[in-house]
């Protein structure tokens, strides 16, 4: 990759992350408030810099969960530096790093703004669906009675139900996003089985619920109604597979409207994701 004289590429360090923090509020990404911290001690190579001298231009995430499966986030150019063909660069770098740090013949997916789609599209990524953002403020919920806290959950049973809903397992990544600072998470079980899951995380403003997976709408319901009653009068945001009609439904029901959207799109097959049953994604960010 030839980059203009004083520019290159490399791992972010601390402060780096956190600016990038930083632009992706002033985008209006609203990150959560510990996902870089979670995401970084996962896979302490997942943020990639652009800089000029030592000065950070531009980044973004190529998370790697463990080598099986790739997702590109946060791909933001200092304000200075758009639209001279330097993100072209940065995002190829990323592309072809995170391939090179997966297993042959693994995918990449991607949540990317939707007037980015062509450009993603000319760099080998396809079209799956579009996670829309539904948004509001937090309704009284019924704290339904079939829910358990997360905590009492044992956690391999999550995780295991967790592995049913995501590419590949993940479990140290799962297991440090729900047990982030000030985090809800509930889980309904049936006759000893787990049959749904969700989690509320604080972001810069409110919160966002992910990942939501349920085995019903019913179930879904129950839990997301729980997870607002905790967080009752704040923002909150759910990121909605499309095709998931009712998990669009249930949004409604609690007067959340559409906000914002993402492309999600993979380079590469995936495992088949249960559209159906997912009410959340985990992030746009890391996947
Ligand atoms: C997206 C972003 C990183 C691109 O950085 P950049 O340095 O301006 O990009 P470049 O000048 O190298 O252009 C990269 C490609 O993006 C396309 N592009 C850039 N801005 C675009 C826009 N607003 N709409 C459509 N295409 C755009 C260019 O046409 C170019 O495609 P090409 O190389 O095939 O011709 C930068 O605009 C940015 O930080 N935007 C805000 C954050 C954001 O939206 N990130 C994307 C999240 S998925």
């Amino acid at each position: 990759m030839v980059l203009p004289d004083k520019f290159s590429f490399g791992v972010m360090q601390d402060n780096e992350a956190d600016l990038l923090n930083d632009w992706a509020i002033k985008e209006g990404w609203n990150p959560g408030v510990s996902d870089q911290l979670v995401a970084r001690i996962y896979d302490p190579e997942a943020f990639i810099a652009l800089r000029i001298n030592d000065h950070l231009v531009g980044g973004g995430s190529i998370i790697s969960y463990g080598g099986l499966y790739g997702f590109m986030g946060l791909f933001i150019m200092h304000e200075d530096y758009r639209g001279k063909g330097l993100g072209a660069k940065l995002w190829h770098y990323r592309r072809d790093k995170l391939l090179s740090r997966l297993q042959p013949k693994t995918a990449i997916g991607m949540d990317g703004v939707f007037n980015m789609a062509p450009f993603y599209t000319r760099g080998g990524f396809a079209l799956s669906h579009r996670d829309l953002r539904y948004e509001g403020i937090a309704q009284a919920g019924v704290k339904s009675f079939n829910v358990t806290p997360l905590n009492s959950i044992n956690f391999d049973v999550l995780d295991a139900y967790d592995q049913q809903h995501f590419p590949v397992p993940r479990s140290d990544f799962i297991k440090a996003w729900i047990n982030q600072v000030g985090v809800f998470g509930y889980a309904v079980l049936k006759k000893d089985v787990l049959v749904g899951y969700g989690v509320a995380r604080p972001c810069h403003v409110g919160y966002k619920i992910g990942p939501l997976f349920a085995d019903s709408a019913d179930i879904a319901d129950n839990i997301l109604s729980s997870l607002l009653s905790e967080i009752k009068g704040e923002l909150v945001q759910i990121d909605i597979p499309e095709p998931n009609v009712n998990a669009i439904k249930l949004a409604q029901k609690y007067r959340l409207v559409e906000s914002f959207g993402c492309a999600r799109m993979y380079l590469g097959n995936i495992n088949a994701e249960p559209l159906q049953n997912i009410y959340s994604v985990t992030s746009y960010e890391f996947g």
